[in-house]
């Protein structure tokens, strides 16, 4: 299968293709979700949650996303390579955006992805303009947990739903190729997405955006500190991967591992 470029992304725009878009924090499963044909793999900042144990996003470093967008970029052939900006590492000055941009380029992303709206526009406008590809995110943005008073659904009220409409708007008109829609309603996800020339990817927004993306352990079920309700689990991975994890212990503990098959 031919490499996925940001022309192609464009494109499926234009032609009504849904893009696909997973996470994935490692060379094993970006391979796995490779060969299985998604479009986007998103190394996202909810490592944080999924892979670290922190308790949301913010602890996310430059480093840890270096670390594990070199290592998704070593996993997958095909997809096109997103890495997330993490908290702290947009925010204070257009030049060190870039700087941390460029960064995850060197780590083997192709594009990054940074949460705001109005508000980063400058960034995201400085970015784009040294040639780094920019993916937008809108709406429920997690880095702003403590502005928002929790993960709430945002664009509720007339007023919300204006300034997202503008918040999408500036993101287009900075120069991003993209955008995530995340926690909204559909009906405005679906307003935005037929506003914006550039393709939308929604998580919590409805089924009229251009694409889609979930967190791997959601979708695969394996993670269930708590089940939010645009979670579609497509598999129940938790309980077989105990199930052999306990039965291999217990043949440990019986004797019964290894065999002489096993043995040399
Ligand atoms: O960090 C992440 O995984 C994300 C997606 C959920 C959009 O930003």
């Amino acid at each position: 299968m031919k490499k996925t470029t940001i022309v192609d992304i464009a494109r499926m725009k234009a032609e009504g293709r849904r893009i696909v878009m997973i996470t994935a924090y490692d060379a094993l499963f970006a391979k796995i979700f490779d060969e299985a044909g998604v479009d986007v793999i998103l190394v996202g900042d909810s490592l944080g949650q999924v892979v670290l144990g922190l308790p949301n996003t913010l602890g996310v470093t430059m480093e840890d996303m270096e670390r594990h967008t070199g290592a998704a970029a070593r996993g997958r052939k095909r997809a096109y390579l997103i890495a997330d900006m993490p908290f702290l590492s947009f925010q204070v000055s257009p030049q060190e955006a870039i700087r941390n941009a460029g960064r995850l380029l060197q780590a083997g992303a192709e594009a990054v992805k940074l949460e705001g709206g109005r508000n980063v526009e400058a960034v995201i406008r400085a970015i784009a303009a040294s040639d780094i590809p920019v993916m937008g995110h809108v709406g429920l943005t997690p880095q702003s947990i403590h502005r928002m008073g929790g993960y709430r659904v945002q664009g509720k009220t007339d007023v919300q739903k204006e300034r997202l409409m503008d918040d999408a708007l500036a993101v287009q008109e900075a120069g991003a190729f993209a955008v995530v829609l995340e926690g909204m309603p559909a009906d405005l996800a679906g307003e935005i997405t037929e506003r914006l020339a550039i393709p939308t990817i929604g998580i919590g927004a409805g089924p009229r955006c251009d694409g889609q993306v979930l967190v791997m352990q959601d979708l695969l079920g394996l993670f269930d500190e708590f089940r939010p309700k645009f979670v579609k689990r497509f598999a129940e991975m938790k309980k077989p991967v105990q199930d052999a994890v306990r039965a291999y212990a217990d043949e440990v503990r019986e004797g019964k591992f290894p065999g002489r098959e096993h043995s040399f």
